[in-house]
């Protein structure tokens, strides 16, 4: 691949320096296109949330206001950047463990539509601190239905000892957080959220997880008269990262997702009105392409070596996660790749290793080697380990290059050294 969003590799490396993470956006749009046409119905309102954890800054939360798209926020951070990018507040849902009391505040002061309340000691702090709200603060509550979504340990997010929610097994939870939330003279309860895990790629856990949410909805209301009108199904569609990967494609899980809300809705003779879900990682992850320049090549016993200037500091996901990735060196597509390379980053740690094994043609230093599918949870979850400065993120779009974040300086880095 000679080129990104008709944008030609080596170009972008001499103008922008490597590493470097490129953003076809392009290839964002499609994928929003496809959510935005194929999240529909006739039964339900629809909605589709930008998980924004994924991938957050001013470029993308615009774009996702472009196509009129719902945000998904984690933190005070998050939402200020969301501020930052002129984003309608009201269609924020905020998300959390967590929240602390700033944060709520912080969010009550910008008016941020939703709050996903993670459990009762939440909901009592909201409750005191949204006294004076001068508006209407909308909450689903985050329960947590049991379903194993088979992935992996740490994104799991929905087994019974989860941090996240409030288990179904635990319905006295459940009850007097509702009652909390209902008695709030500025807070609207709306329904339920789930999430059951991420990189999933079996659509049956979506559909267990649908069935549960729709039955426990109907027990709430047959037991103690609590109308759910939102139900939230979370995020956690795969993306393909390497050619072992066959995600659902986007119009078949969107249809999946709302034939089955449908009739879990008769079934149970419910009334939801609405369906949302919350993707990340598929909205942004297949756009994304991080340049990396070659630099040593080093052969052991067993291995050979190639060298990159950057890693686990820019790409966490192998190290904390044994992620896979597939990549192409630019200029060579057309050589035999007959040898295998073990691709590490330059990080002072054994297990910085972002590809343990993948046939390259002959690697020489000044190569550029580019890694796929890293748009998501890529620059996100950087850090500054052993102070290496954060890399750029340009986007590209038919043959046309703008920076959306500038790289970082040595300056910068300790800018706030005191
Ligand atoms: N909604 C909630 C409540 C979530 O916790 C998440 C992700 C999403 C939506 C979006 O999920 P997605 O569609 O992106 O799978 N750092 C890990 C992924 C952590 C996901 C955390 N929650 C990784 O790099 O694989």
């Amino acid at each position: 691949m000679a080129e990104i969003g008709g944008m030609n590799i080596r170009a972008l490396a001499a103008k922008y320096g490597t590493p470097l993470y490129v953003y076809d956006e392009g290839r964002i749009c499609d994928i929003l296109n496809s959510y935005r046409e194929h999240f529909q119905s006739d039964t339900f309102e629809t909605g589709v949330l930008y998980a924004s954890k994924a991938f957050s800054c001013k470029a993308i939360v615009k774009l996702i206001a472009e196509y009129g798209m719902y945000l998904d926020v984690v933190s005070g951070g998050e939402i200020y950047t969301a501020k930052q990018a002129g984003y309608d507040m009201s269609k924020i849902f905020f998300h959390g463990n967590n929240k602390t009391p700033e944060e709520i505040t912080y969010a009550l002061k910008e008016h941020v539509g939703t709050f996903v309340v993670d459990n009762l000691q939440e909901a009592e702090l909201l409750k005191e601190l949204s006294e004076n709200a001068d508006y209407t603060v909308h909450a689903l509550l985050r329960v947590n239905p049991g379903v194993e979504a088979h992935t992996h340990n740490y994104i799991v997010t929905a087994h019974v000892d989860s941090k996240f929610g409030i288990s179904f097994l635990n319905e006295e939870e459940i009850v007097k957080t509702i009652e909390v939330l209902k008695t709030c003279p500025h807070i609207a309860f709306d329904g339920f959220h789930a999430h059951i895990g991420s990189q999933i790629f079996d659509r049956n856990a979506f559909g267990e997880e649908i069935r549960k949410l729709f039955e426990y909805a109907k027990h709430m209301k047959d037991t103690y008269g609590t109308d759910i009108k939102t139900i939230n199904i979370g995020g956690g569609f795969a993306a393909r990262y390497t050619a072992a990967d066959a995600p659902i494609p986007t119009d078949e899980v969107c249809r999946f997702i709302l034939d089955t809300c449908r009739e879990e809705n008769e079934k149970n003779g419910l009334n939801v009105h609405r369906i949302l879900i919350e993707p990340g990682r598929s909205i942004v992850a297949e756009a994304g392409y991080t340049i990396y320049t070659a630099g040593g090549i080093k052969t052991t016993p067993n291995r050979h070596y190639v060298f990159v200037d950057g890693g686990m500091s820019d790409n966490i996901r192998p190290a904390l996660y044994q992620a896979e990735y597939d990549a192409v060196v630019d200029g060579k597509e057309n050589e035999p790749a007959n040898t295998e390379y073990t691709v590490a980053g330059k990080c002072c740690e054994s297990g910085d290793i972002l590809i343990q094994k993948i046939s390259l043609p002959d690697m020489q230093r000044g190569d550029l080697i580019v890694l796929k599918t890293t748009g998501a949870y890529g620059y996100s979850m950087a850090s500054h380990y052993n102070k290496l400065p954060l890399p750029a993120v340009v986007f590209v779009k038919d043959g046309t290059d703008r920076l959306v974040i500038r790289r970082e300086t040595f300056e910068h880095m300790t800018a706030l050294e005191v």
